[in-house]
């Protein structure tokens, strides 16, 4: 059997240096692309599957978990998103009565006259999305947070390895490590990398701008180096464009202890979202996706499709995150009832390009095992290397 190991795999209990990227929730439905059964495959395979947890209440958080360690007795992590807003404690209510229940923020008008001129733009009849089923339904429990309560559950449970894809894990850091957890931190760019390591980070995971979903304006090679010099010796894995074992072996071969993968298990048989996505991802070339505020106020790398287009020629100011949804959820609404697939969200990175076959997770990583070992292994019958003593 084929060996690629590095310090990630001992400290983590692992046997390849590949993890699946926490992707959560696309098109905002509440049940994540890398589901509890594509992180038990990645795991099962000798990788670390991450759950995306960040839509998850603490009741189903726990489920997922104990699912996960039905499917798999390999370590495993979650993913969470800290944004500033999951970090908000809600009140208690008074004695006996209800919490008070957050007041929705105002939209401008403006904004959503644009918002339905784009549907009319589209052919798509305008329909208002059920409130209460959309309504601020990511409410954290009376005297928590968002992020605090789904933290609680992680400790409960022994998860090993906790993955923060946005913000610093400072208010978490000290009681994680207390109970030895591993704390691995998304940045994509210097300032954050510096910042998380300060906070408590055991690894900072440099995401380059090629990733899909919410993405940064470095590419990895640019990126990686750099934050490698920022944190040393922090341990560092490279994320952005890791679909293959050649760009696995690239960035080993720059210092990185492992890679962050997601784009490339978006099109396994696991992945928790419809074919059609899957087949758009595995159609697309890499010019077609783009970088867009549309969906979520944050820049994020989809496939591109006419409504992005639409949006990005009117030109239009995005909300920050969380009103931005509020936004749109009319719109996105309005377009899954118009049974419009052409204009679905459909987060993925560039290398969408050279993915074109739906398979198994455990062949995809077992490939790209097999082909980051082949390149690193072969290097010097390629590249003539002479060090003067
Ligand atoms: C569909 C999708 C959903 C994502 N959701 C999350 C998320 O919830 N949390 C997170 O930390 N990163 C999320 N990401 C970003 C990934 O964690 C990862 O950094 C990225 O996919 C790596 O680049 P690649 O797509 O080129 O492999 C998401 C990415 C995609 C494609």
């Amino acid at each position: 059997m084929t060996t690629l190991r590095t310090e990630l795999c001992d400290a983590l209990g692992i046997e390849y240096p590949i993890v699946l990227a926490g992707m959560g929730p696309v098109a905002g439905k509440g049940e994540p692309v890398a589901s509890a059964e594509l992180v038990a495959a990645v795991s099962n395979a000798g990788g670390l599957g991450v759950l995306g947890g960040v839509a998850f209440g603490p009741d189903v958080l726990r489920a997922k978990i104990r699912e996960i360690r039905s499917l798999t007795d390999r370590p495993f992590g979650v993913d969470l998103l800290l944004a500033s807003a999951f970090l908000q404690t809600r009140a208690r209510g008074e004695a006996g009565a209800p919490a008070p229940r957050p007041a929705p923020p105002r939209i401008p008008g403006e904004s959503l006259a644009a918002v339905r001129a784009i549907a009319e733009e589209l052919d798509v009849p305008w329909l208002e999305a059920p409130r209460g089923a959309s309504g601020p339904s990511m409410l954290p429990p009376e005297g928590k947070s968002w992020a605090g309560a789904q933290m609680e559950v992680l400790l409960e449970e022994e998860v090993p390895v906790f993955a923060s894809g946005l913000g610093s894990p400072a208010p978490f850091a000290d009681v994680l490590k207390a109970h030895g957890v591993k704390i691995l931190s998304l940045v994509g760019n210097v300032r954050a990398a510096r910042q998380v390591a300060e906070d408590g980070a055991d690894y900072v995971v440099a995401q380059g701008t090629e990733a899909g979903g919410h993405t940064g304006r470095i590419g990895t090679l640019a990126l990686l180096p750099q934050v490698m010099d920022a944190v040393a010796p922090r341990p560092v894995l490279a994320a952005g464009g890791i679909s293959s074992g050649r760009a696995l072996a690239g960035a080993l071969a720059l210092g990185a202890v492992g890679g962050w993968c997601g784009t490339v298990f978006l099109v396994s048989d696991e992945a928790n979202q419809p074919d059609l996505q899957k087949q758009r991802i595995l159609d697309a070339t890499a010019e077609q996706t783009t970088v867009t505020r549309l969906y979520s106020g944050k820049t994020m790398r989809n496939i591109t499709n006419p409504l992005i287009e639409a949006w990005e020629r009117h030109g239009l100011q995005a909300m920050p995150m969380g009103m931005q949804g509020l936004l749109v959820r009319d719109l996105l609404y309005s377009i899954e009832q118009a049974g419009r697939p052409d204009l679905l969200m459909n987060a993925a990175g560039q290398t969408a390009g050279m993915l074109n076959q739906k398979r198994p997770a455990a062949e995809i990583l077992h490939e790209m095992v097999e082909e980051a070992a082949g390149v690193l292994a072969n290097l010097s019958g390629r590249v003539t290397v002479e060090v003067p003593a």
